[in-house]
């Protein structure tokens, strides 16, 4: 749940209407489509241009674990203009002859994800697969009452296969658990993986893929807690119907990886763990953050890393008391910053959140918890992918890459698969003695023969000496070392300017088992440096 949400916060306290009102929406340039909120973005920055100097020390013995490449997810969800003029848009000169958007399609494979979660979201718990398969003259449009729009059912589940096989990405399907059945759920199992001569494998072998999918991951259910989403239930409903799903599910294929709702609520988790640890594999968290103040947006990637641990912790509590089996793993399915942009019923920029060099930092930290907690959070999904809540804005005539693009991609190609246990002594936010300025993650790979550490300096105005030293690893002294800055923590990338923050490479020279580095204030680098 995104505790900092003030449009679901607003949604349980003022109603629909309400929470689908709530914006500060970037202004809208009649030649760009969309402009900078800069101006927008105000705030006092603490004055100082120095910071006291921070150690890292790493002993390549210390490992945390391995890194389940599955946290480099994101997730697609029939919402705005995520799917309809940014995924797929037939008849755009961007379009393949199949409808989908060439650019786009090549910014995704840039970013390297892993998983790609679909259909939604709010938009799953009011979604009825059937009306998106087979020919699309005779598919009906619906209301749906999630996001307020007209869903035209045009982009069903044979196209996101086949966009994930284009992509070369898994994917992940939430079912229905609102208005749908468990029958409809282990049906979307069959027409996706059934290999007999049964009616649902029938129907898509009938709209032409023969072969079955197999889609090994399905979500039970979506922020099925909340006031917003169509068919709240409690932890006690919610866990008992989802067994039956789950069950039903599986006897369909016995191969499915299940991911149940999690919340940040302990007793929503307890209930939920102790009724389904036997059939799940995942248990999810929900995180957006956000804020116009890096002290704040900062002091929230801490607060993400607290309800992670609580899950985490709260999975060792319920699974000590049980026989030994295989540890449930933490879906964090949808985290991102989200604090500034609504869903009006009639826009159809729903959700088009406008990312800075202080959100870019943000995801950066995130990426270093997911690091860090390799052994519990085993799949991650950022929320979302094009357009909405997006590292990726299309409009008629190209795209522009927005700032969290470029963390996301320097973590997915360059970590290594193993995650180092690295000490870091850093100074932190005022105040704020869990929210170090200097936040870290360092990775190898199986035989210790590449070290990428990526340093995220927060500090708003002050470069950080920092003091790298490592056990076990013999540097090479040359090494490649990415950059991801700008003028200031609002800089944004627009169309008319966008490359205001990228991530730019070069070389460092003078690594050693022990060597000074320099941090940039507000700034993230990634080193990658092999083993002499
Ligand atoms: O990602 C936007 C929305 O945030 C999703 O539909 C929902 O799951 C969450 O509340």
């Amino acid at each position: 749940m995104a505790v900092q949400n003030p449009g679901r916060r607003g949604f349980l306290k003022n109603g629909v209407t309400a929470a689908l009102g709530v914006a500060t929406l970037p202004l809208l340039s009649p030649t760009l489509g969309w402009a900078a909120p800069g101006t927008l973005e105000m705030e006092q920055e603490a004055a100082g241009k120095s910071a006291a100097s921070s150690l890292v020390k790493l002993d390549f013995d210390r490992r945390i674990g391995e890194i389940d490449r599955n946290i480099y997810g994101s997730f697609i969800e029939e919402l705005g203009r995520c799917i309809y003029g940014g995924v797929y848009d037939p008849g755009s000169p961007l379009s393949d002859s199949e409808g989908y958007r060439e650019d786009v399609m090549r910014a995704i494979k840039g970013l390297r994800i892993s998983v790609l979660r679909w259909p939604g979201g709010n938009f799953a718990s009011g979604y009825n697969w059937k009306d998106g398969i087979g020919p699309k003259n005779k598919r009906p449009p619906r209301w749906d009452p999630a996001w307020q729009e007209v869903d035209s059912n045009q982009f069903g589940t044979d196209e996101f296969l086949r966009y994930c096989e284009k992509l070369q990405v898994q994917p992940y399907i939430t079912v229905n658990m609102g208005t749908g059945t468990m029958q409809e759920a282990a049906d979307w199992v069959e027409y996706c993986n059934g290999t007999e001569n049964t009616y649902w494998a029938n129907q898509r072998r009938k709209n032409g893929h023969l072969a079955p999918y197999k889609v090994k991951l399905w979500g039970l259910g979506n922020e099925v807690y909340g006031g917003w989403e169509i068919g709240q239930m409690d932890a006690r409903n919610y866990s008992a119907d989802a067994l039956q799903y789950a069950k039903l599910m599986k006897w369909m294929d016995p191969t499915l990886r299940l991911v149940a709702v999690g919340d940040t609520s302990v007793n929503w988790d307890v209930r939920v763990l102790e009724q389904l640890t036997e059939i799940i594999d995942y248990i999810s968290l929900h995180h957006y953050g956000g804020s116009l103040n890096t002290e704040k947006e900062m002091r929230d990637a801490t607060y993400f890393h607290d309800q992670l641990r609580a899950l985490e912790g709260v999975i060792t509590a319920v699974m000590a008391n049980r026989p030994p089996r295989k540890p449930i793993a933490i879906a964090a399915d949808e985290w991102n910053i989200w604090f500034r942009s609504g869903a009006q019923p009639g826009n159809p920029h729903k959700l088009e959140e406008i990312y800075n060099l202080r959100d870019a930092l943000w995801v950066a930290s995130a990426l270093n918890i997911f690091h860090r907690m390799c052994n519990s959070v085993r799949l991650a999904c950022l929320a979302q992918l094009v357009n909405v809540l997006a590292p990726i804005m299309t409009n008629r005539t190209g795209l522009v890459l927005q700032t969290i693009y470029y963390p996301f991609l320097l973590y997915s190609n360059y970590a290594g698969n193993i995650a180092l246990d690295a000490l870091v002594r850093s100074d932190a936010f005022p105040g704020m003695p869990s929210t170090p300025y200097l936040d870290v993650s360092a990775t190898t790979d199986d035989a210790n023969r590449k070290l990428t550490l990526a340093l995220v300096n927060r500090h708003p105005t002050a470069d950080i000496p920092v003091n790298i030293e490592m056990e076990g690893f013999r540097p090479q002294a040359t090494g490649t070392l990415f950059e991801v800055n700008g003028a200031n923590l609002n800089v944004t990338n627009t169309f008319a300017e966008p490359h205001n923050v990228i991530a730019k490479r070069s070389t460092i020279s003078g690594a050693a088992r022990r060597f000074r580095h320099t941090c940039p204030a507000h700034s993230l680098q990634v080193l990658v440096l092999d083993q002499a």
